[in-house]
């Protein structure tokens, strides 16, 4: 089983979002897909409206998720760790506790832009335009990801 974590900062947004698609994309039999946040606010809270309208648009369900927030622990439980942004990836280095911990983490749009470590904007503060264009950021990822996973 290979499991896979995907973390935003609220985890309420763009992680929820990353998870079922990529869920979709995957096997269930073999791989788990989870997400978290990295703060504290949107604990126990279901996915924003317009994460779940996006997704519902596209044929997933991600209405049922909870927030929850990244645990140190998540690096025993998880093989990959994707972050959308930067300053994820620094929240998350953070509670990294030797090289292993750190190796798991990775920029999800390094998928698709080997490298660049570009960042899947946070959504939260714009419009619904936002939230499609988040959406086509990470099926592009997701399908990449998917491809690589099942290929070998
Ligand atoms: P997310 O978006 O990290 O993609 O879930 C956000 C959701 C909530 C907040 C910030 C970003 N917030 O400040 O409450």
């Amino acid at each position: 089983m290979t499991k896979i974590l995907m973390v935003c900062l609220g985890n309420i947004c763009r992680s929820p979002l990353a998870e079922g698609i990529l869920k979709s994309k995957l096997p269930a039999e073999d791989f788990q897909v989870d997400s978290a946040g990295t703060a504290s606010y949107h604990i126990g809270s279901a996915p924003d409206k317009r994460s779940v309208a996006v997704a519902k648009k596209h044929g997933l369900n991600i209405s049922n998720l909870k927030g929850r927030q990244f645990e140190v622990s998540d690096f025993d439980t998880f093989d990959i760790i994707y972050v959308m942004d930067e300053s994820n990836y620094q929240n998350v280095l953070k509670l990294a506790r030797n090289e292993e911990d750190e190796n798991k983490v990775k920029f999800i749009l390094n998928e698709v832009y080997p490298n660049k470590n570009f960042d899947v904007p946070d959504p939260y503060y714009g419009g619904d335009e936002g939230f499609q264009n988040v959406y086509n950021m990470l099926d592009e990822a997701c399908t990449k990801i998917a491809q690589d996973l099942t290929s070998s």
